[in-house]
C-alpha cells in the first residue's frame, strides 16, 4: 500500500483527479469506479474543470458506483444517483447510458445486487476505483465484520453510518437502514484503488487500515493485500500516524 500525505485535502483530491485523467488518456474506454460523499467532491470539481479545458473526456468510458440506498429513486435529492448526477455526472461527458449505479427500487433487491455484480464482472474488472472510508473503517457500505468474499449485496447500515450519513437529511430516521453495495471481491478486483481520508474523524479507521490487523472488523484493511492500492490522507486523517506511516505528497 502507499500511504501519500498533504496537511491540506485539495492537493490530495487534485492527485486523485490527475491519476484518473492519466488513466483515461491512456485507455479512453475505462471502466472507472466512482464514490460518494463528501470526500470525492473537490475531486469530481477538479475533473469537472479539466474536462470543460479539453484535458480529458469521459466520452467512450464507463462507470460503476459502489451503492446506493435502498428505497430512494434516482431523482431524489439524497439519492446517490442524483449526488453523482450533480457532482460529476453533469460536469463531464459521459455519453448517456454509460454510468451505473445499482437501483435502490428494484422490486427484487436480492436480484438487483446480482445484475449488478454480474454486470461489473463482464466488464472484467474495473481500471481505476476512488474510494472514501467511514470512521468505521467501511468501504462502499461494506461495514464491519463484512465478509471479504462478499458479493454485491443488500447490506444493513452501521448505527455509526446512518449517524455520520444524517447530514444530508432532514434527521435521522430520514436516512435508508439499508444500501445495495459493491462486494468486497469486485473491489479487490480493480486494478487501482485509490482511498481518500479526510479530516480527525477518520483518524482512527485510517489507521486499524494501515498499521492494524486485516480484519473483518476494519473492511478497509484487506486493501493490505491489494497490489496498487494507494491511500490519500490529509493531517486530520494522519493524526494518529507517525511520520515514517507515509510519504508527503
Ligand atoms: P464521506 O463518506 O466522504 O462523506 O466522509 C465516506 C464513506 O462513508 O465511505
Amino acid at each position: 500500500m502507499n500511504v501519500f500525505y498533504a496537511k491540506h485535502p485539495d492537493v490530495l483530491s487534485r492527485y486523485a483527479a490527475d491519476r484518473f485523467i492519466e488513466q483515461l488518456n491512456k485507455n479512453p474506454k475505462s471502466i472507472l469506479g466512482l464514490a460518494t460523499g463528501s470526500t470525492p467532491k473537490k475531486m469530481y470539481a477538479y475533473l469537472g474543470e479539466d474536462t470543460r479545458a479539453g484535458k480529458v473526456s469521459f466520452s467512450q468510458a464507463r462507470s460503476y458506483n459502489l451503492d446506493e440506498y435502498v428505497g430512494l429513486p434516482g431523482d431524489h435529492p439524497a439519492s446517490y444517483r442524483y449526488f453523482m448526477q450533480e457532482h460529476l455526472f453533469s460536469q463531464v461527458d459521459f455519453r448517456e447510458g454509460t454510468t451505473f449505479l445499482p437501483n435502490g427500487v428494484a422490486q427484487d433487491l436480492e436480484r438487483e445486487a446480482l445484475r449488478y455484480d454480474n454486470k461489473i464482472r463482464e466488464e472484467g474488472e474495473m481500471d481505476i476505483l476512488i474510494l472514501g472510508i467511514g470512521s468505521n473503517g467501511h468501504i462502499g457500505f461494506n461495514e464491519p465484520n463484512i465478509f471479504f468474499e462478499a458479493m454485491t449485496h443488500v447490506a444493513e447500515l452501521d448505527e455509526s453510518t446512518r449517524k455520520d450519513n444524517s447530514r444530508f437529511f432532514d434527521k435521522l430516521e430520514d436516512v435508508p437502514t439499508h444500501a445495495i453495495s459493491m462486494g468486497m471481491r469486485v473491489i479487490m478486483q480493480s486494478k487501482i484503488i485509490l482511498l481518500m481520508a479526510f479530516g480527525e474523524n477518520k483518524a482512527q479507521a485510517i489507521y486499524d487500515t494501515i498499521k492494524g490487523k486485516i480484519d473483518p472488523r476494519v473492511p478497509a484493511s484487506i486493501l493490505q493485500l491489494h497490489p496498487n492500492a494507494t491511500i490519500l490522507i490529509d493531517e486530520g486523517a494522519a493524526s494518529l500516524l507517525e511520520e515514517a506511516d507515509y510519504v508527503r505528497l
